[in-house]
């Protein structure tokens, strides 16, 4: 029996680390073999790509949109061929936090070409895509608020995320973004309503995901 990949996406803010961390709870609860990471920073070499790519550097430098691109991917190759593949490959349910519809997304917001995003995507996973996408949808005002909120409460020291200082604009195109690769991809994508409590949006995420690893062949009580 191969696994299974669903990957988790959303704009920042979105609840995405709450939900996974219920969702590992849930999978743990019904025994079933689950593997849990995130892009980037997935491996160990990774991590250090995610330094990189999301902490200011002191030179006050910073990446242009095409070195940008090729960093995720990076991350994304190696974080594959280390780590997803082989789980999929020994039968687990591979939960991961952002992948690829993030790069198309972000990375399409912040202006790299259709054709580029293709290409590079071509180069990478060739036909490879996770088995279902869940998009935490919601409106960036209210996601970016919690954000500033989170990020008060830990401190000037928490500035990792570069994404978090874009302008509202941005983050609804990234918004716009996701909702449109969901139209395009109806079977693998589904947009879930994230601003609601977080006990619906779980149960909301549950309601794609057990069908998914039934059909996979997952005993789900
Ligand atoms: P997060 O893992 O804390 O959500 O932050 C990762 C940040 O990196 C987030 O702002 C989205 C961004 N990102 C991209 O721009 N492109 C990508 O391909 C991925 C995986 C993440």
């Amino acid at each position: 029996m191969t696994g299974v990949l669903i990957t988790i996406e959303g704009v920042e803010g979105s609840g995405k680390s709450t939900q996974i961390r219920r969702l590992a709870t849930r999978l743990e609860a019904c025994g079933l073999p689950a593997v849990f990471s995130k892009e980037p920073g997935g491996t160990a070499l990774g991590k250090e790509l995610r330094f990189l790519l999301l902490a200011p550097h002191g030179s006050g430098e910073s990446w242009c949109p095409e070195a940008e691109i090729l960093l995720f991917y990076a991350d994304r190759a190696q974080h594959l061929a280390t780590l997803i593949r082989p789980a999929i490959a020994a039968g687990k349910i591979v939960v991961v936090d952002r992948f690829e519809d993030s790069t198309r997304a972000y990375q399409g917001a912040s202006g790299v070409s259709e054709d580029t995003l293709r290409r590079l995507r071509e180069l990478v996973l060739g036909d490879f895509r996770p088995d279902l996408t869940l998009v935490l949808d919601m409106e960036p005002e209210a996601s970016l608020r919690r954000v500033a909120a989170r990020n008060g409460a830990l401190g000037e020291t928490f500035r990792e995320t570069r994404f978090d200082g874009e302008t509202l604009a941005f983050h609804r195109r990234v918004r716009g973004r996701f909702q449109e690769i969901a139209r395009q991809e109806p079977d693998r994508v589904r947009l879930v309503a994230a601003e609601s409590d977080p006990d619906r949006v779980e149960t909301a995420l549950w309601a794609e995901i057990s069908p998914q690893l039934r059909r996979a062949g997952f005993r789900v009580p």
